[in-house]
């Protein structure tokens, strides 16, 4: 017979896990996301689930199973590595018609645990009609398949169900389409309409439906603060028409992204409005050149800067004083041409001449570039490569961390 596929819900019942293994460290938080109250039955657990237990998220019983430990349950998990216990589980669930899984024996189970998950507001199952000859990893394969194209907006689950309204502020992270979150890119695919940056992970874009409309945000021609009134105006307009608005921008859009004004416009003017936090390329790049931004003994704090002004600049709100006499890292974004400034203030303030600094430019792409130098060559260096915006500029001893760790990764092959 073909199992009877059933979407349980778990809230404020109970849910007998036995055994606290690897099986339940996977089983239960999926069980707690679905609210259910969970009694753990098991001299030793996972450290995960010990976590879980301490911050009263789950009840542990520290022992083996008793008879009795399934009254009142709604659902019975075996998943101990005793055959024998989890046969005894599964009888006293049987005799008391709780629905159970046996993590060891699927045939001798009342229920199978389909690989799932979720893509926007669909749940997805998916279940071998046969898993006790059938392989799980196909059901997985499957599962991730659906997922993959779910999120991608490769299929749309648009159709038949309430359309998202208002605009989303999404976070793409730096540049590489990996590296935006999945939500954001669920929601870019539910999108009518796309309001893009320059620095956004544009190839993205290709994967959209041919009605989607893409405005290309760094094409708007006026100056920078007219611009970003005519991106707001945009936002509103379009939703206000009834289309769902996807505003998507490089890094996350709440670290030097403007991001908050355009979430006051939208709110403003009565249209619903969320963010989606990205991967910032303040601490994304210097990871793809291997830069930490922390390191234990070398660096226990890090200040991001935007160099838009330069120091001296009667606009520039930087302490460079500060910046010039702490051993923290130095992420500096948006400094490029402006280097010779920041390196005379840094060095002016006490910075060493010989302090490591790597500028990065088109970090996770492909066309990445990095060089290293010291604050006192930086500003030649960077003329010399001809590097152009946008880039990172990291100044600190992390750097020479970066330099141990890809000498070491020319002896790892792959
Ligand atoms: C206006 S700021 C936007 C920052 C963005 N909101 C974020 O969180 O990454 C633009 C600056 O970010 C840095 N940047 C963004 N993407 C970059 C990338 N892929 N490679 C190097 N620097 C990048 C550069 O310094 C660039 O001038």
């Amino acid at each position: 017979m073909d199992p009877y596929l059933l979407g349980l819900r778990l809230e404020g019942r109970r849910v007998v896990v036995v055994g606290g293994g690897a099986v339940a460290s996977r089983r239960i938080p999926a069980l707690l996301d679905a609210g259910a109250e969970i009694l753990l039955v098991s001299p030793k657990v996972a450290a995960s689930l010990e976590d879980l237990a301490a911050a009263g998220r789950i009840r542990w019983e520290a022992r083996g199973y008793q008879p009795g430990d399934c009254a009142g349950a709604w659902l019975v998990c075996a998943c101990t590595d005793d055959p024998q216990v989890n046969a005894a589980v599964a009888a006293a669930a049987e005799a008391q018609r709780t629905w159970y899984v046996r993590a060891d024996d699927a045939g001798a189970s009342a229920a199978w645990t389909p690989a799932s998950g979720r893509a926007g507001d669909v749940r997805l199952g998916v279940l071998s009609v046969d898993p006790e000859r059938g392989d799980p990893r196909h059901s997985a394969a499957i599962r991730d398949v659906l997922l993959a194209d779910l999120q991608s907006g490769r299929v749309s689950a648009r159709h038949g169900r309430r359309h998202p309204a208002g605009v989303a502020i999404i976070g793409g992270g730096p540049g590489d389409p990996g590296l935006i979150t999945v939500r954001g890119r669920q929601l870019l695919a539910e999108a009518d309409v796309v309001l893009t940056d320059r620095l956004a992970p544009r190839s993205l874009l290709d994967e959209l439906r041919d009605d989607v409309e893409i405005i290309d945000a760094g094409k708007i021609p006026y100056g920078r603060a007219m611009a970003q009134e005519h991106i707001n105006a945009a936002l509103v307009s379009h939703a206000r028409a009834g289309r769902f608005v996807a505003r998507l921008k490089g890094g996350d859009p709440f670290v030097f992204g403007r991001g908050a004004e355009e979430v006051l416009a939208c709110l403003r003017a009565g249209i619903p409005v969320t963010v989606v936090p990205g991967v910032t390329s303040a601490v994304g790049v210097p990871a793809s050149a291997w830069v930490p931004v922390t390191h234990r003994g070398v660096a226990q704090e890090f200040h991001v800067v935007s160099v838009h002004v330069a120091p001296g600049d009667e606009r520039s709100t930087v302490n460079w004083e500060l910046l010039g006499g702490s051993s923290g890292t130095l992420v500096l974004l948006m400094a490029v041409e402006r280097i010779g400034a920041v390196t005379g203030e840094l060095l002016r303030y006490g910075r060493s001449p010989d302090t490591p600094v790597s500028v990065i430019a088109d970090g996770t792409l492909p066309t990445q570039r990095t060089i290293n130098s010291t604050l006192e060559q930086v500003e030649s260096r960077i003329a010399e490569e001809g590097i152009r915006p946008p880039a990172i500029v990291v100044v600190g001893n992390v750097v020479s961390v970066a330099a141990e760790i890809t000498e070491l990764m020319r002896h790892v092959t792959a």
